[in-house]
């Protein structure tokens, strides 16, 4: 490959998307207040920080198609964590050791300098994927946030430890400070195997490898992708995607575990494993230190742009809280600034669903709104109740959220949704005594995402209808369904 400087290759990958834009733009699909790219591909959330006041948030991006490959970072911020202006494209391929792509990593803070640490995707023969990669650490610092100049001590981490790690697939360090030292967590494999690896540095650059965080035991998968490390409610928690670990329905896994980390010994104890997201569309969460101290957190929402005719396509989840309060579960809960997109409020109290109904709410329909929906479970006797939004006047086109009370499972079947993947996915709900269910929506023209009781699961995924599909229609079957409230907000944008 020909060497290209730096600046030069960010400017010809912002050149590509500028002349792309009207391709996009005109799609009823294009979320309103998702982060997401204006043209082709996006992946990973990448280099989240908080940074002067602002909220950087770095995406894995192909500035030359909707399809994956050429992987730059692109770039937006926001004050607010709802509002996004998207920024000049931040790192390009353009060395020869990242010459076949700028991979998933993160950022921090040093001496009022931003620092992204990214991996170097090089491919070592020309078929390249899936295994024969040389795959790096590396950084590149910015004074304004904007631009950013690759370290010339790359890559500062060359290879993992031989008999740990293997060099094709080596990735995704996540950064951050504990006291006087700076860690980095890394996904890798051995032998089939996925790992966590940690190491320490004293100044950003020179990085000792301390220990095996964590290792797939065979049913965790064969490679550990984007590790991130945290302490939230007092315990340390650990993200990871495992790949090959999901099912061939449902490929893509990505959860948590929740423990103590050793920063001496770099030994982590944990709980078992559990999914972050039970609905299709979420991988390869990151988090970030928030105003406030906040934990905050977004997911991939993968999407085939070339299978659906679109120029785009990808989407970042809506940023969420990341809380703990006991037991092996973390509470999962949009964001506080997510209010902020509030408009016209319909407020309805005690609400009945008799059983066969299907019945719409006078002033409660759209693409992009808000919804709470508590129902009452001790006085509802239906089988299964719930509601179908983006549904069509004739009832055919929809999207069913509902409670199966006989499994305890929120489902949500996107079956006859529109365009698209089709499937059911469910979601257990572990205390089934509770009183109340509260689902609590967000939909944004093609991204849905459901919030079940106080965060304790989420469930994400993208829905294709006709733009003409606005309805929402509460339903109920073998008995009745009785709705405690909904509060039901249009979404200002
Ligand atoms: C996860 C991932 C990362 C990698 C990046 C490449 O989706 O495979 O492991 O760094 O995407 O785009």
């Amino acid at each position: 490959m020909e060497r290209i400087i730096h600046p030069e290759a960010i400017k010809r990958a912002n050149e590509s998307v500028e002349a792309a834009l009207q391709e996009a733009a005109h799609d009823p699909h294009r979320l309103a207040y998702h982060a997401s790219p204006p043209v082709y591909w996006m992946n990973d959330p990448n280099g989240l920080i908080h940074y002067k006041g602002e909220y950087h948030l770095f995406y894995q991006h192909n500035p030359y198609s909707e399809q994956w490959g050429d992987i730059h970072w692109a770039h937006m911020k926001s004050k607010d964590l709802v509002h996004w202006e998207q920024l000049p494209i931040a790192l390009a391929p353009s060395e020869e050791y990242d010459i076949d792509g700028c991979f998933s990593g993160s950022a921090v803070e040093h001496e009022g300098k931003m620092y992204v640490f990214y991996t170097s995707n090089l491919y070592t023969t020309p078929a390249g994927l899936p295994d024969d990669l040389l795959q790096q650490q590396c950084a590149a610092v910015s004074a304004d946030g904007i631009h950013f100049k690759k370290l010339s001590e790359n890559p500062v981490i060359k290879a993992p430890p031989e008999p740990i790690g293997q060099t094709n697939h080596f990735r995704d360090p996540k950064v951050w400070k504990h006291q006087d030292n700076w860690y980095m967590v890394l996904g890798a494999k051995k032998y089939d195997r996925g790992k966590v690896l940690v190491y320490k540095s004293a100044d950003l650059i020179h990085w000792e490898f301390l220990n095996v965080v964590t290792e797939s035991d065979g049913s965790m998968g064969y490679m550990h992708e984007c590790p991130d490390l945290f302490s939230v409610g007092g315990k340390d928690v650990l993200l990871l995607s495992p790949e090959g670990a999901g099912t061939k329905e449902d490929p893509r896994l990505s959860g948590y575990y929740i423990g103590e980390f050793d920063y001496e010994t770099g030994h982590y104890r944990h709980e078992a494993f559990r999914r972050l997201d039970y609905g299709f569309d979420f991988y390869a969460p990151q988090t970030m230190q928030g105003a406030g101290g906040r934990r905050i957190l977004f997911g991939w929402m993968p999407m085939d742009g070339k299978a659906l005719n679109k120029k785009w396509a990808g989407a970042m989840t809506i940023p969420r809280e990341v809380k703990y309060s006991g037991g092996n579960r973390l509470q999962i809960e949009p964001v506080e600034e997510m209010k902020r997109l509030r408009g016209l409020h319909h407020a309805v109290g005690e609400y009945r669903v008799t059983a066969g109904q299907v019945q719409p709410i006078p002033g409660i329909s759209g693409e992009c709104v808000e919804m709470i929906v508590t129902y009452d479970l001790q006085t509802t006797d239906a089988i299964e109740f719930g509601l179908q939004v983006r549904c069509s006047e004739d009832g055919r086109e929809k999207t069913v959220i509902k409670y199966d009370r006989e499994t305890a499972q929120v489902i949500f079947d996107r079956n006859d949704s529109g365009a698209g993947d089709k499937g059911v996915r469910g979601c257990t709900i572990e205390d089934g005594q509770n009183r109340m269910l509260r689902l609590h929506i967000f939909l944004d023209r093609s991204a849905l995402e459901l919030f079940i009781n106080q965060g304790d699961y989420v469930m994400s995924g993208f829905i294709f209808p006709e733009e003409t599909s606005q309805g929402i229609r509460f339903f109920a079957n073998g008995g009745t369904a009785l709705i405690h409230s909904i509060d039901f907000w249009q979404l200002a944008l």
